[in-house]
């Protein structure tokens, strides 16, 4: 296993392979955006595919743990070169609906899902060679979120951040503090010592490192927002509160944007150029 970390999204991608069969997936890879400019690259994708090839790893899976607000997924870029399906949780439609209706999308953008090659729904089994893996639904930062369990690994994308940060937002159209209080419960149910691999670490006030691993041990213990003890209610108080004291993300609006598309920018206009849209108001 490999974790990358983006410093300017704070964003954690990570390549997992089965040693035996050396089958890989990637999980929440980045796209370098250069808002100002308008610039994208791939040179965090590029280093993953050095790995990627020096390890002689085949890439069978894409996975997103949700439909990123604050980067560009590089999912397609990665596909191209590598092969692999690209995959999200069967509520990415819910998500498609919504942004859709923000982003004015016309009769060309399909709100089904069908950018994806596979939708998980909780409970969904599938491999990494022999590694057995699971998909678990865990809504409640969005409707789509998907925590990925394989061996004894739980990349759980944006649910549980660290022990002294706490939990994602809920606060996103679509996001509900209780449900995420829930899927935090039930991530809290899986073995103690599961390894657990989170998709952002914002660095708590005390600690002077990045980090982006952890154990459901510590979470059940030590999470600020959620260890034992702590009630839904009281959840639901806190995260309410703190959620209306945060801005948006930077690149909420690309990052949708894209990320509905499964990573793939909007079609060129006449002059063979892909534009964003920055809607006025609507969010
Ligand atoms: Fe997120």
């Amino acid at each position: 296993m490999k974790a990358y970390f983006d410093e300017s999204t704070f964003t954690a991608s990570y390549v997992v392979h089965d040693p035996v069969t050396r089958k890989a997936a990637i999980i929440d890879s980045v796209c370098d955006f250069d808002q100002p400019s308008g610039r994208t690259s791939f040179t965090s994708a590029d280093v993953m595919i050095s790995y990627i090839n020096d390890q002689g790893l085949t890439i069978d899976w894409i996975l997103e743990t949700h439909a990123h607000a604050d980067h560009l997924s590089a999912a397609p870029y990665l596909q191209e070169r590598l092969g692999g399906q690209i995959a999200i949780g069967a509520q990415i439609i819910t998500v498609q609906c919504v942004f859709a209706k923000i982003f004015n999308e016309g009769q060309n953008f399909a709100i089904d899902g069908s950018q994806f090659d596979r939708l998980f729904v909780d409970g969904d089994a599938f491999s990494l060679g022999d590694i057995p893996a699971i998909a678990l639904h865990v809504p409640g930062h969005t409707p789509a979120d998907i925590a990925y369990i394989i061996g004894d690994a739980a990349f759980i994308g944006d649910t549980m951040f660290m022990p002294d940060y706490g939990s994602a937002r809920a606060d996103f159209p679509g996001g509900d503090a209780r449900q995420l209080y829930r899927s935090m419960r039930r991530l809290m149910a899986l073995p103690d010592e599961t390894r657990v691999f989170l998709c952002h670490d914002y660095k708590a006030a005390a600690r002077k490192e990045f980090a982006w691993e952890t154990t459901i041990a510590a979470q059940r213990t030590g999470n600020i927002h959620v260890h034992t003890g702590v009630g839904e209610d009281d959840f639901v108080v806190m995260r309410t509160k703190r959620d209306a004291t945060l801005g948006m993300p930077r690149l909420i609006l690309p990052s949708i944007q894209v990320n509905i598309r499964a990573g793939r920018f909007p079609q060129a206009e006449s002059n063979g150029i892909r534009y964003l849209k920055l809607p006025l108001n609507a969010l």
